[in-house]
């Protein structure tokens, strides 16, 4: 339980510097940490908040080989990018670092070493493809050849795109090197190991140890740890040219797998932001760490990183890892390839100054149990009948009333019963907003801030104070002074889902003091009274139909621009489901298992094949249109689906006596046979 800790440290995955963000990786990962970190902040807990790029691996070197240029250069350019673009989203890093700095390959190094030194390690020589013209060992992406299940030509040495199958190189026939288009030979290498199998029962206890983990997080986690064949051993270096090189005699030409360097630039941020204070952050057992991530890195934080720390020894482990599901857009998976995807600077360019209002979108349709869905149409709805009616609304008739009635400055509060009610919601939602972000449940925290601010929608729409002002304008006044403590209330109760939001409401407020997490539990007052306000404006505006129609637009041409994602497989389409019918159209089929004693081709007729099957009652011919899937040879003695009751039809002058059931397959595009149990005997009927 967190009560018992000092301090907090937060991380956030490192994004790999490859690409732009897009709002997948703000839900994801960076806005929940973000706004955890502000709500800390705003209790005054020490906490520590870390990111930065993640610039090895394969998602690095295989974009500069897209784009013809270095690894560094890729590197260096996205960098920035994508530093620039979480800070205009208002994701305040105490430090956001790089793995490509001397410092990080130091960090890394050194635990790389101390794990060898202490024996960790399992040297193991395995045969990898290695390309001759090129001199190198060739990952497995680099790797082309026809895949074995579906004939594809152009199947990688870890997947085939075309139906889906998951490869080793050594499936594939014909392997030929992207590099060069040699032919790959196969050359044993000697690679370092970490042997999970062997750490299974420590990582058991730990995990174990979290019961109180999201569901998907603690179930993903012991699903591996229990998987068929446990936890097997997985290689920590890679025969590759970028990456940290591996620092130990005989490894020349080999770097850290990328998933052993990146988790510790977590330790390398923490270590150039805190200076020779870091030892705090990671080993005294009173700091709390806590890893925010997508769900496809679970196993990475939740295994082999807690795995990498205990064997190093001396430092603390996650103590909490709140990994987020997916978020897709309008109905279908975010994709850079496909280029499917709201990327945050384009964002910015078409609703300038409104970062708030997609943290807020995001926020109330964050993945956190399960996949979820960003459509523009529910951006628009959120955007105009929740931040324009609701908070917007609200605080603008609070200001111009006060300006109207009140010249301007902060009147003092009313305090009959129906005053004190309002005011009291904010002790009581401020607890709930607590409660809820504590227990990392964004969504529902976000919807007890807006029921602050429908609180004060009400107080207004009840005591209507333009009413009466005419007759009695002390009680006017004193409902403004109510109304406007809410609105000063509600800046600090918003302000870890919307700073900006915040800063301007305190602006129009004329320049309020921040208040902290503790001042809301309190009966306020959150303003002093007699404060000068400044002048009114509007936080959100309405957000018309051509916005929506012109994103979606924008999002189709640039998905319609784009080849299919080279990285990802196409799903394969299914035939939609045919229009219901009710069992007495079905009833009538007389189904049943027969067998094929012959077949031979029809001649003038390429697709059919002429079969002699026997029913069980009695034997006849049928034609089937496969001629063009199956040699007659394939096809004899297999036992097959027939509809024997099938009014007999002639083609090419044969009668055809029925027609046996086959399948599409929707991955390959063939027929497949629908074969019948093995000790189902010919006659059986199906039903
Ligand atoms: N770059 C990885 C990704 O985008 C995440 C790395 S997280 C860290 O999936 F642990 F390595 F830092
Ligand atoms: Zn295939």
């Amino acid at each position: 339980m967190a009560s018992e800790f000092k301090r907090t440290l937060v991380t956030a995955a490192l994004p790999y510097a490859n690409g732009p963000i897009h709002l997948g990786h703000l839900a994801g990962c960076y806005l929940p940490s973000d706004i955890y970190v502000r709500f800390k902040r705003l209790k005054g807990d020490e906490v520590a908040f870390v990111c930065g790029s993640d610039e090895h691996g394969m998602a690095i070197t295989m974009k500069a080989r897209k784009e013809g240029v270095t690894p560094r250069e890729i590197v260096d350019r996205y960098h920035v990018v994508m530093r620039d673009a979480l800070a205009d989203f208002g994701i305040a890093f105490d430090h956001y670092s790089r793995t490509s700095s001397d410092r990080h390959k130091q960090v890394a190094s050194e635990f790389f070493k101390t794990l060898y030194d202490k024996g960790v390690f399992e040297a193991r020589q395995t045969d990898q493809y290695f390309d001759p013209e090129a001199q190198q060992f060739l990952a497995d992406r680099y790797i082309t050849g026809t895949c074995p299940r579906c004939s594809h030509d152009a199947a990688y040495g870890d997947q085939c795109e075309k139906c889906g199958a998951t490869l080793n190189p050594t499936d594939l026939i014909n392997p030929r090197s992207t590099l060069s288009g040699a032919t790959p030979v196969l050359k044993p290498t000697t690679n370092w190991f970490l042997p999970l199998d062997k750490l299974s029962d420590d990582l058991r206890r730990y995990i174990t140890s979290h019961p109180e983990w999201k569901p998907n997080v603690y179930g993903q986690t012991l699903s591996w740890l229990d998987a068929g064949d446990g936890l097997q051993p997985r290689s920590m270096t890679r025969d590759l040219d970028w990456g940290v090189p591996v620092p130990v005699e005989g490894a020349d030409g080999k770097v850290l797998y990328v998933w052993f360097d990146a988790p510790l630039g977590y330790i390398t941020a923490t270590q150039e932001l805190m200076g020779d204070q870091w030892e705090t952050w990671w080993k005294d057992p009173s700091t709390r760490l806590v890893h925010f991530i997508g769900k496809d890195n679970i196993v990475f934080h939740c295994v082999i990183f807690p795995a990498i720390l205990m064997q190093h020894g001396g430092y603390i482990l996650p103590d909490q890892v709140p990994a987020n599901e997916f978020l897709n857009l309008e109905g279908q998976k975010l994709s850079t390839s496909r280029n499917w995807a709201v990327w945050l600077h384009e964002y910015l360019a078409d609703f300038p100054g409104q970062q708030d209002v997609l943290r807020y979108v995001l926020t109330a349709t964050m993945p956190e149990t399960k996949d979820n869905d960003f459509t523009w149409a529910d951006f628009q709805q959120r955007n105009n009948s929740e931040l324009v009616a609701v908070l917007g609304n609200l605080v603008n008739r609070v200001m111009v009333l006060n300006h109207k009635f009140c010249g301007g400055t902060v009147p003092a509060a009313g305090v009959l019963p129906q005053d004190r009610e309002a005011l009291g919601a904010v002790a009581a939602q401020s607890a709930l907003i607590g409660e809820a972000l504590e227990a990392f449940k964004f969504r529902e925290a976000l919807g007890h801030a807006m029921d602050l601010a429908r609180v004060g929608n009400k107080y207004l729409a009840d005591e209507a104070p333009w009413q009466v002002v005419k007759t009695d304008p002390d009680r006017a006044a004193a409902i403004l002074g109510v109304a406007t403590q809410l609105v000063a209330a509600l800046a600090t109760a918003f302000e870890a889902f919307m700073p900006f939001t915040a800063d301007r409401i305190r602006t129009m407020l004329g320049g309020a003091p921040a208040l902290t997490w503790a001042d809301l539990a309190t009966a306020g007052p959150w303003i002093p009274v007699g404060t000068a306000l400044g002048e009114a404006s509007l936080l959100f505006q309405k957000i018309e139909d051509e916005q929506v129609a012109a994103q979606r637009a924008k999002l189709e041409a640039a998905a319609a621009a784009n080849q299919p994602a080279p990285m990802e497989p196409e799903q394969p389409a299914l035939t939609p489901l045919a229009p219901e019918i009710t069992y007495d159209q079905f009833a009538p089929l007389d189904l049943r298992v027969a067998l094929v004693l012959e077949a031979e081709r029809v001649p003038k007729a390429d697709r059919l094949l002429k079969l002699t099957l026997d029913t069980g009652l009695d034997r006849r011919t049928v034609l089937s249109g496969i001629a063009e899937h199956f040699a007659p040879e394939e096809v004899v003695g297999r036992r097959v689906i027939l509809l024997a009751n099938l009014a007999p039809r002639a083609m090419r002058g044969i009668e055809s006596q029925g027609m046996i059931l086959m399948a599409d397959n929707p991955e390959t595009g063939k027929l497949a046979f629908v074969q019948p149990d093995s000790d189902l005997p010919v006659g059986a009927t199906v039903r």
